[in-house]
């Protein structure tokens, strides 16, 4: 195709080919163990691909309501109302969509106007700042305090003024497996008392959470769940995350206007998918495991990698491993994961693409979603580095 000869004037100048694709084709091209990729290498419930197939087969092949089909908001209000004793309306207060991107894409289309300044922590993951610029708004970043990563309350304040429009957060974090404590929370709730600023809370790891610690999902705190909007993934809960298919809960009126966007967005998410979860998270043993599930697999991994020379950074949920490198290297995090491919065939992500400024601290970032041979191996080639 000839290309096109006018002139491109990029609503997104900064934007090049993402950090995951890159270090996945280089995974591929060195044969390496490839934990760089944000997703399990093993396979799904068969019960949750049978209802599937039972749906499809039953015809639920059409469209499906633009707010999602009612037995699958009913359920995921029975899921709220039990694992945080808050209730959403499944008519007025729930939304299902094509997966958590997709619900955080219209949220910021619905609600950020040009000028509008909205916060976002960092490292971030990576369609935040993005879609609020495509929405005409201007990004503010806060830094996550490192190694620990949590928000620094002394300075979140001073970023506040007439312009803020909404704050993202996400518990727990990707990249870092950090987790907002009630007590975040509760600065949160105070400092936005009195103010107009929306909460985008992304949950979509909300039970991929270890120590039998609570998620303090922001619906738990009443001063804050009136302005927040929640996210929530099925693929990361279900290891599906080709399925994508999400949902977000609001309060009527927020979710009145995030209708207005995710209708013209994308209408309405896969019909039997909506179906099956909607079985399937009615009973609450399919996922009140996951956090056991996956704590297994971090701590496989830590032990695989306790007589390394990589230092483990605490990780508290999602299924994330932060390492941390300086004592083996100076080289920044881009220049050392691509040699951890090329010469010892380990594929990691750095976590400075997560930063505006590829801010750089000698951490990489590895996925344990995986099978225990994966781990193993690559605990191995870890230990030899
Ligand atoms: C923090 C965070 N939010 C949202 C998403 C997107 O979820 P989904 O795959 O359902 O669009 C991801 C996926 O990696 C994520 O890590």
């Amino acid at each position: 195709m000839e290309p096109f000869e006018g002139n491109i004037l990029s609503k997104l100048p900064h934007t090049g080919t993402s950090i995951f694709a890159v270090m996945t084709g280089l995974a591929k091209e060195y044969e390496a163990v490839n934990l760089s990729q944000g997703f399990p290498d093993f396979p799904i419930s068969e019960e949750l691909i049978d209802r599937v197939h039972y749906y499809m087969k039953a015809g639920y092949n059409q469209y499906a309501p633009m707010p999602g089909v009612v037995e699958l908001r009913q359920a995921i209000s029975h899921m709220f109302q039990r694992n945080h004793d808050a209730f959403y309306d499944p008519d007025k207060e729930i939304n299902i969509t094509a997966g958590g991107t997709q619900a955080l894409y219209a949220a910021i289309t619905a609600f950020v106007h040009q000028g509008d300044e909205v916060i976002i922590f960092e490292p971030a993951y990576d369609s935040y700042a993005p879609a609020v610029e495509l929405n005409g708004g201007i990004v503010k970043y806060a830094r996550l305090e490192f190694p620990d990563f949590r928000i620094n309350w002394d300075e979140l304040p001073k970023m506040i003024n007439k312009n803020t429009k909404m704050i993202i957060i996400n518990t727990p974090h990707n990249p870092t497996g950090s987790i907002l404590g009630e007590e975040d929370m509760k600065q949160l709730e105070k400092l936005l008392q009195g103010t107009d600023i929306l909460v985008l809370s992304d949950e979509v790891y909300e039970h991929l959470i270890f120590e039998n610690i609570q998620h303090q999902s922001i619906c738990r705190f009443p001063g804050l769940a009136g302005r927040s909007l929640v996210v929530g993934s099925f693929g990361k809960t279900f290891h599906a995350t080709g399925w994508k298919t999400g949902f977000i809960l609001a309060p009527e009126n927020l979710m009145k206007e995030f209708r207005k966007a995710h209708q013209f967005i994308v209408f309405a998410a896969n019909t039997p998918i909506q179906h099956a979860i909607a079985d399937y998270i009615s009973d609450p043993e399919h996922y009140i495991h996951l956090g056991e599930f996956y704590q297994k697999k971090r701590d496989l991994f830590a032990r695989s990698v306790a007589s390394s020379r990589f230092k483990i950074l605490p990780c508290y949920g999602t299924y994330f491993q932060l390492l941390d490198y300086s004592n083996i290297s100076d080289e920044n995090e881009m220049d050392f994961a691509v040699r951890l491919v090329k010469e010892y065939g380990i594929a990691s992500v750095p976590v400075s693409p997560f930063y505006h400024d590829g801010r750089d601290s000698k951490v990489l970032r590895f996925c344990f979603a995986k099978q225990e041979e994966t781990i193993q191996k690559a605990g191995e080639i870890l230990c030899r580095i």
